[in-house]
């Protein structure tokens, strides 16, 4: 079965990022968030390049499509996204997101993930002027806002995400579009709620769901916290 993915509409949602799995077992990491209430699952995609790291490309995506039975959320940390919409639209992504920051004719590449049928989404990183989302907005499902460095699980979100997360909001509301505001890096029950203070309604965790004892406590009190 595919899931496929509403319309942004300002309920939580909450998107376990598979790069802090087990990936021995990954199916049944899959299957226990979705039974604890995930809404989406998120993917990180990482080059080496973009990104001093490495993680997962189109094969991945492909063998969760259908199986894992909740949208596939692709987070593109890739320099020259561009190569690789078609294969990420084919294996089954949900959702693309790309960064401001990888590509110079980043309306293009907009264009080419909404021409492939999937939700497009443009992603800043912490010291990239929010401002700079502007004239895409006309063309986003989704914007994220990184909240650590992108490239790793586990690190500290940011003290000045709060001032970015607001400025996006800002904006998204003078859009009148519905625009989903996701936020990725250091999110916990306390980071959750000052996102989601300033603006945030899509909430990725990494080490916060999959390091827990207890996952489905994990996600429950993620959603609790973000509930403002
Ligand atoms: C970082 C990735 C994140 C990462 C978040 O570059 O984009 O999605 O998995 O992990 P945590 O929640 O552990 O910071
Ligand atoms: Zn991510």
């Amino acid at each position: 079965m595919t899931s496929k993915i509403g319309p942004a509409n300002g309920k939580i949602i909450i998107a376990p990022s598979i790069l802090s799995a087990d990936l021995w077992c990954l199916g049944q990491q899959v299957q226990t968030v979705r039974e604890a209430g995930a809404d989406w699952l998120h993917v990180d995609v990482m080059d080496g390049h973009f990104v001093p790291n490495l993680s997962f490309g189109p094969a991945t995506v492909k063998s969760l499509n259908g199986r894992a039975q909740l949208p596939l959320d692709v987070h593109l940390m890739v320099r020259q996204p561009a190569r690789f919409i078609e294969a990420f639209a084919k294996a089954g992504a949900d959702l693309l997101t790309v960064h401001i920051e990888a590509q110079d004719d980043i309306k293009d590449v907009l264009l080419q993930i909404k021409k492939s049928g999937v939700k497009a989404g443009l992603s800043i990183k912490p010291d990239t002027d929010p401002k700079r989302l502007q004239p895409f907005l006309d063309l986003l499902d989704l914007v994220l806002v990184m909240t650590v460095q992108p490239g790793f699980g586990g690190q500290s979100f940011l003290p000045h995400s709060p001032q970015h997360i607001a400025c996006v909001r800002e904006q998204i509301d003078a859009s009148a579009r519905p625009i989903w505001l996701e936020v990725d890096g250091g999110i916990n029950a306390q980071t959750a709620r000052l996102a989601a203070q300033a603006g945030a309604h899509v909430f990725v965790a990494g080490n916060a769901i999959f390091a827990a004892q207890d996952i489905k406590g994990a996600l429950q009190s993620l959603r609790q916290a973000a509930t403002i």
